[in-house]
């Protein structure tokens, strides 16, 4: 029998929508909220009031485009959480309205276990068990994966994500948010060695990154002391050398735990796992260190509903179904 699956993400500040396949992720469609750029962040009761303005017509998508009709769905999956309350509230209120009205099984996603299980959507796929070094706006983990639905968070940030001191520091640059890619542009010409940070590293496979946010603060106010033009003067420099230190201190715990756990399948995932220096780096030590290393295409490192969809297919195999009774989980663990 065919598994036809509608997903739906609306964790932040993307409102997506995805159609699956018997396993194959048929489409992906993703409307952006630019409103956020001008706050400097998501501000999370314009992002559900956005939400609630492009579900309807991204799910028409989606299904039109799947040439899918509704009545041939097999179940309706939505992002439970982590994420924005209001903002999840809308894809779970739509995605249960749906469900009743067609009578089909709801399935209910983690959203980190979604970034995870996204390296299943193409070809290369990591083998179990391995090490996903999972980096986003929200959160910053290694993550040991023994299963497509069984994972052990090793170690995570003890405070800000990465994605948001990549986010943190490229506002105190003035550029508009989200700046983690703007920092990755600026960053392909600039020497990364220009400028030194302190490492701001914690115990085990625990990150901490509000240290270094707080020294990139200072550095920047004393610089622009002796020179008020030392931003716009120096800004490709500066780039490139924050993000050498955020990618470096995330490869010091990668690799701690590959050593400690004998671990040679390595993967990154997660909206940070888009930054080209990461990538490259992965590459490089997974060749130096003998891992076999899995990168997300772009299309689905950041937020979007293919990953959804993929982790709510082997939940629908697995007949992990919630009752109408679900409610979203701001903080959802594993
Ligand atoms: O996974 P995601 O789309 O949303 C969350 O679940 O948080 O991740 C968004 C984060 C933002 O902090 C954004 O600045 C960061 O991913 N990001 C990047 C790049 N592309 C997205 N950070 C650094 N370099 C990039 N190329
Ligand atoms: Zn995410």
């Amino acid at each position: 029998m065919d598994i036809n699956i509608l997903a739906i993400e609306s964790s932040c500040d993307e409102t997506s929508a995805s159609l699956i396949h018997n396993g194959e992720v048929i489409n992906n469609f993703i409307a952006t909220q630019s409103v956020h750029e001008k706050y400097g962040g998501v501000v999370p009761e314009l992002a559900s009031r956005a939400h609630q303005q492009n579900i309807i017509p991204i799910i028409d998508q989606a299904l039109n485009h799947a040439n899918i009709s509704k009545s041939s769905l097999n179940a309706v999956a939505f992002t439970q959480g982590p994420g924005l309350l209001g903002a999840l509230l809308v894809g779970a209120s739509f995605a249960k309205s749906f469900a009743m009205a067609l009578d089909l099984p709801i399935i209910a996603v983690n959203h980190m276990q979604a970034h995870i299980l996204a390296h299943f959507i193409e070809d290369p796929k990591p083998k179990f068990p391995f090490l996903c070094l999972t980096v986003s706006g929200g959160h910053t983990q290694i993550v040991l994966v023994n299963d497509y639905l069984e994972m052990e968070v090793l170690g995570e940030t003890l405070d800000d994500a990465v994605g948001e001191a990549f986010d943190k520091s490229a506002k105190l640059l003035g550029l508009p948010y989200p700046g983690g890619p703007l920092i990755d542009e600026y960053a392909q010409s600039g020497n990364p060695d220009t400028y030194q940070f302190p490492d701001t590293s914690t115990v085990g496979f625990n990150y901490s990154f509000s240290g270094i946010k707080t020294a990139f603060l200072y550095f920047l106010r004393d610089r622009l002391k002796e020179n008020p033009k030392f931003i716009e003067e120096h800004l490709n420099d500066i780039c490139a050398s924050i993000q050498r230190k955020l990618i470096d201190m995330l490869m010091v715990k990668l690799r701690k735990a590959a050593r400690k756990l004998n671990i040679h399948q390595v993967a990154i995932s997660g909206g940070v796992s888009a930054n080209s220096e990461l990538r490259i780096r992965i590459v490089e030590e997974g060749e130096k260190y003998g891992w076999d290393t899995y990168i997300p295409a772009f299309e689905y490192c950041t937020d979007n509903a293919g990953m959804i969809a993929i982790a709510a297919h082997y939940k629908y195999l697995a007949r992990d179904f919630v009752g109408l009774d679900a409610i979203p989980q701001p903080r959802l663990k594993f």
